[in-house]
């Protein structure tokens, strides 16, 4: 797990039906809140779905080449047919905390098929640009309510590989018993450290640091459609 990188570059070589039947075992082997089994994954077999998947998400060279991608939905639609089936009410689905439940049960299965495939010598990348437009990924994949595409996952045999990236200085992520902004270190040295790491890697090199590109990611809001979104799904988002 120490050695994770992403992999944005891969051989054009599909993946086999026991190797996809383990990384679907390993989705479905992880931790669920209350056992809800809140997820699906679809494999994206078809070109002309994928092809737009991968013109949505800004990913298109490593989602069309790659072993397989698999988008990964918040589900809960199983749960609302059962509701349904009962003659019950729906409402308990719609409250945020049910959307965290769903989203955070979708993570934990991808994180698991993530560390599955590296342990086979596969390489991974998460795909959040299929947001880009997740109104229209969720029309293409035929969502039903109560259901979300969280993110993509494309899996496939590397061929070329970043360094690791370096992570945050552990004092500025873990503390003991509060939440301990003294212990924070200035980052001043980790700047300098993605600096060098974004100047000297393999591919997509940018002159760059932690502190820079964070600001410039949340400097305004991104993807303003994704409420209303999830309100058309049947979240109430309170
Ligand atoms: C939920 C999620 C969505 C992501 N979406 C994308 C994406 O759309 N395109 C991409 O190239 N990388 C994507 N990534 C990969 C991150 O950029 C990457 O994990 C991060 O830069 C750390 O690098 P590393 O994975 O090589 O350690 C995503 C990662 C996560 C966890």
């Amino acid at each position: 797990m120490q050695k994770h990188v992403s992999v944005r570059q891969f051989k054009d070589q599909p993946l086999s039906a026991d190797m996809k039947q383990q990384l679907m075992t390993a989705a479905q082997s992880g931790s669920s809140s209350n056992f809800v089994q809140a997820f699906s994954v679809i494999e994206i077999s078809n070109k002309t779905i994928k092809d737009e998947l991968a013109e949505i998400s800004n990913s298109a060279p490593y989602v069309k080449k790659s072993g397989v991608f698999y988008v990964f939905v918040a589900d809960l639609y199983r749960q609302s047919k059962m509701l349904k089936d009962a003659k019950k009410s729906t409402d308990g689905l719609k409250n945020m905390e049910e959307l965290l439940v769903a989203s955070v049960d979708t993570t934990i299965a991808a994180e698991d098929m993530a560390v599955a495939a590296e342990s086979l010598g596969l390489g991974i990348c998460y795909i959040g640009g299929i947001r880009n437009d997740i109104r229209r990924v969720a029309e293409l994949l035929h969502l039903p309510r109560f259901t979300f595409p969280l993110f993509g996952m494309t899996i496939g045999f590397p061929e070329n590989k970043n360094q690791v990236k370096p992570r945050l200085p552990k004092s500025n992520q873990f503390s003991v018993d509060t939440y301990d902004i003294s212990s924070f270190t200035d980052l001043t040295d980790y700047d300098q450290q993605i600096h060098n790491y974004y100047l000297n890697r393999g591919s997509n090199n940018q002159s760059t640091d932690w502190t820079e590109k964070n600001v410039d990611f949340f400097k305004e809001i991104r993807r303003d459609d994704i409420g209303s979104f999830l309100k058309d799904q049947g979240f109430s988002l309170n």
